[in-house]
């Protein structure tokens, strides 16, 4: 396990995906009643975009700080605020550069009754997750398996939630992965929201991935993509995508709007590409 966050964290992925969480738990936020978030890969919780390894790469800079700059159409800021006001609300009580991985950021949106778990197995990670987190009373750090989450941890008592898959794409067989780990929670957790990360760089494998997901034939589910990069490469991200199975009804929309103000803003050739499309509808 050698992948770090740290050196991605804030990038045009993180935003796109960090943007769908918002408006996921913005819209759990609407009835009272408490939810629950399981993040599966959750990461050290919380970066400082100053440190070594975010400035090695730079990646925050076409992403994150690009959109903080930005003067954005009046409806894609709105349905921003809720995430970008809690990236400053961090960086404006922890320092300039401080970035909120899903951890932090579903906290900062969670309310006193509900529940959030993060597995991360790597040791250091998970140190610096725990620290993130401070003993928050409403979250549980497991050094578990995340793989293994959807067994343990679905359904939630709550049965209300979020279930987030953010693997890293280090080991072969992840798009694998993650098609059986949808299908077991569905299994386990119909009415439940599941969101899952993937990297379009390998086009074929995207390809035969979205194909894999469609065939399981589970009603409502939405795919979201865009590509910042027009350089196709095995090696280097060129897109992002994200799955989600029974998304808020007005994900779609917001998501399309949301996308089609900031991804010119990240995309290296400044127009970039966005695709928002049910998989599967109904149900
Ligand atoms: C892409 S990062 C997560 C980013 C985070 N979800 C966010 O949005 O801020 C993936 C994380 O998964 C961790 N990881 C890798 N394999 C894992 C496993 N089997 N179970 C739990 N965590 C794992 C890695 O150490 C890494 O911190």
């Amino acid at each position: 396990m050698n992948y770090r966050h740290a050196f991605h964290a804030g990038n045009p992925a993180d935003v796109m995906k960090h943007a769908a969480l918002a408006r996921v738990l913005t819209y759990f936020a609407k009835k009272d009643n408490a939810y629950r978030v399981v993040d599966t890969h959750a990461g050290a919780g919380l970066y400082d975009l100053a440190g070594t390894s975010a400035m090695k790469t730079g990646e925050a800079d076409e992403g994150i700080e690009r959109v903080l700059a930005a003067d954005l159409p009046a409806p894609a800021a709105e349905l921003l605020a809720p995430y970008l006001d809690a990236v400053r609300a961090l960086r404006r009580e922890a320092g300039a550069r401080r970035y909120p991985g899903s951890p932090a950021l579903a906290l900062a949106l969670g309310r006193p009754q509900d529940r959030f778990l993060f597995c991360e197995l790597h040791g250091e990670e998970r140190q610096k997750l725990e620290k993130a987190v401070g003993g928050d009373p409403r979250a549980k750090v497991l050094f578990q398996d995340g793989w293994h989450a959807v067994g343990a941890h679905l359904p939630p008592r709550e049965r209300r939630g979020l279930l987030l898959i953010d693997p890293p794409f280090e080991e072969p067989g992840e798009f694998g992965r993650l098609v059986t780990a949808l299908k077991a929670a569905h299994e386990r957790f119909a009415t439940g929201t599941v969101m899952l990360w993937y990297p379009i760089k390998d086009l074929m494998a995207v390809d035969a991935f979205r194909r894999d997901v469609a065939r399981l034939g589970l009603p409502k589910m939405l795919k979201v993509e865009i590509d910042f990069s027009e350089v196709r490469s095995l090696t280097q991200l060129s897109g992002s995508g994200l799955i989600i199975l029974n998304p808020p009804f007005t994900l779609a929309d917001e998501m399309r709007t949301i996308l089609t103000a900031i991804t010119p803003l990240m995309a290296r050739d400044g127009k970039g590409r966005v695709r928002v499309s049910w998989l599967t509808q109904g149900g």
